[in-house]
This record gives structure tokens, sequence and C-alpha cells, in this order.
């Protein structure tokens, strides 16, 4: 919450977010990055998001933890210590902790002090024999090892990354994702990601730009970032949400569509946007179990083992070290 933050690492947070917001309107094609996409208020709208009809991604991880968390559990196997990669509320996890026997530990990473804070009161009351470490940090960064270090240690490390985020990265930074995540499992341990599964173009035009106007809204408020926290002038009517899926990169693309001439001024510049022009604010990566397979493979990482959900539309992969014994 910015509330509490101290004022000096408040300002240094806005120098960023207006250097990287000037850099990025700078572009050919303008962008944003999509981080900026969540404060509070976008927060809120993403989970607003995943109640939509349209937006499958969420209801289809449930059910895939829903239908295999034993088999999940078994591959994790006993003594285990599950790292989660931005733990949130703590609900996945749950279904996994059901289903696996004597787990070594359980840390969820997560920035928001408060979220960490509500979901791990609840897990110990509810797992009373459950070893906590909880983490309050950004897993994008470095995490220190020693912070992961368990006396005695655990038989593997499991990193744990639900929900499909590794979609919001380019191929590129995805593969430098896998490879840091690979240094932490160390030899013995392995990756457990969820990849939302390439379908049918309708089909994903839809969850990104759900009738209701979530998604829209999730979009446009990042021109209400702009304006009230950049001071920027610029007339957020002028602009409308757009969702495009983008063949050769096998992407959602999500858009801030000018809909008529228009200028955005800001930090003393101006940015001039014709009809149509836009702003790109984040792609959604799909992948087939084949592509994400060989993405894994550059990094470093072997396939062991895929699920999906009852309806095919979302996966979850068991990676490990192409080093490690049981590749
Ligand atoms: C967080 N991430 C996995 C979502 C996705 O599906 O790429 C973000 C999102 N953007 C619009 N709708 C959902």
């Amino acid at each position: 919450m910015t509330e509490n933050k101290p004022q000096a690492e408040l300002t240094e947070q806005s120098d960023v977010f207006l250097d990287e917001v000037l850099q990025g309107l700078a572009q050919q094609q303008p962008e944003i990055p999509c981080k900026y996409l969540y404060d509070e208020r976008g927060s809120a709208l993403f989970e607003a998001i995943t109640q939509t009809a349209e937006y499958y991604v969420t209801r289809a991880d449930l059910a895939l933890h829903q239908a295999h968390a034993n088999a999940i559990a078994e591959r994790i196997g006993p003594a285990a210590h599950i790292i989660e990669f931005g733990s949130g509320a703590g609900t996945k996890i749950r279904l996994l902790l059901n289903a696996a026997e004597h787990l070594r530990a359980y840390t969820p990473i997560e920035i928001s002090a408060q979220a960490l804070a509500a979901s791990v009161d609840r897990l110990q009351h509810d797992y009373p024999n459950l070893d906590v470490r909880p983490l309050n940090a950004d897993y994008t960064q470095d995490i220190p090892d020693e912070v992961l270090q368990l006396e005695p240690p655990a038989r593997r490390r499991v990193v744990y990354f639900p929900g499909s985020t590794i979609s919001n990265f380019n191929r590129d930074q995805a593969k430098q994702f896998l490879n840091r995540m690979k240094r932490m499992t160390e030899a013995s341990g392995g990756i457990l990601i969820g990849v939302d599964l390439i379908k049918s173009t309708d089909q994903l035009l839809a969850a990104y730009d759900d009738a209701a106007g979530v998604t829209a809204d999730f979009n446009l408020n990042l021109l209400k970032r702009l304006r009230d926290e950049l001071g920027a002038n610029l007339q957020i009517g002028d602009f409308r949400h757009e969702a495009r899926y983008n063949d050769r990169f096998e992407r959602i693309e999500m858009h801030l569509v000018a809909q008529r001439d228009t200028r955005i001024q800001l930090d003393g510049r101006e940015f001039v946007f014709s009809k149509g022009n836009s702003i790109h604010t984040e792609n959604s990566h799909k992948y087939s179990v084949a592509s994400f397979t060989a993405l894994a493979q550059q990094a470093g990482l072997t396939l062991i083992e895929t699920w999906t959900d009852p309806d095919q539309l979302f996966s979850m992969h068991y990676l490990v070290p192409a080093e490690s014994p049981v590749s």
C-alpha cells in the first residue's frame, strides 16, 4: 500500500514510472510496460476480470489443480520445499497442500505485505503443522539463496508459478526468467509452472475484451495513472481498449487506440497520436506444449510431465534442470 511507503521511496518509484513512460511513448510503436497496469485499482480490476464469463484462464487453472492435485503432489514427492512466486491470496496452493504429504516447508513470495500476512495467517490456522516461511519480496528480482535455505534441508526445492504470468514476458525474458528459476531449484529440484495454451482466436479475443468492459477499464486505467500520478495532460475518452491476436508471435496484445487525432503532454514533451495509432500495453503469449517445451529447453530445462484442465485450455508443466539426475 503506497500510504505506508517512505517519501523518498515513493519519489524514486514515480521517477522510474515517469522515465519508463517517457521512453515507451517515444518508441515508433508507443508502449508502456505492463507492470504499470497493476496499481491498487488495476489489481482490483484484474481480480474482476478473473470473474468474467469470457476470461477462462483462472477457472481453467483451478480446474487443472482440482483434477490433478494428487498426481502433481506425487511428482513433487515427500519432504519438498515449495517456493511460490507471487502467492497472492494463496488459493491454489491449498489444493496442493491438501494432496501433498509431508512437505518440508512452503515459502510464499509476495510483493504485497498485506496480502502475504493475511494469507499466511489463514494458512497457519488451517495447516498448523506446515512450516511456512513467508518472504515479502518482488519475485522478479534476485532472491538471495540464504533466505531459502532450511535446516534440516528439504529433499528438493520446487518453484511453483501457477497462473500463466510467464505469458506476459516476451520469449527472451521468459527464457531468462526460467533460467533464474532453474538456478533457484538446485540440481535436485524442479519447476511447476502454469502456461496458457493456444486456442481459437475468437475465444482469445473475447477473453481479453469481455462484454462488460472490465478489461477495457483495466487497460484505460493506465491513462488515468498517467494523468493523476504523472500529471499528464490527456483525454482518456480519446482512447479505446483493443485486444489483437498477433499470429506471428502467438500472443494477445492489448492496445489503447486513439479514436481521433489527439496528444499526450507529459513532463514538457508532447506525443502526437493520429486516429488509429496506439499505445501497446500488454502481451499475453500463448504456447503449445511443444513450443513451451522448446522454450524450456533453451533455458536448460527438461520437461518431465504436463497436465491440462479437462477442457484443454490451460497447462501445468513440471520441469527439471537438464543436468538433473531425474531428466
Ligand atoms: C496476469 N496475466 C496472466 C493475465 C493474462 O491473461 O495475460 C493479465 C491479463 N491481462 C488482461 N487480462 C488478463
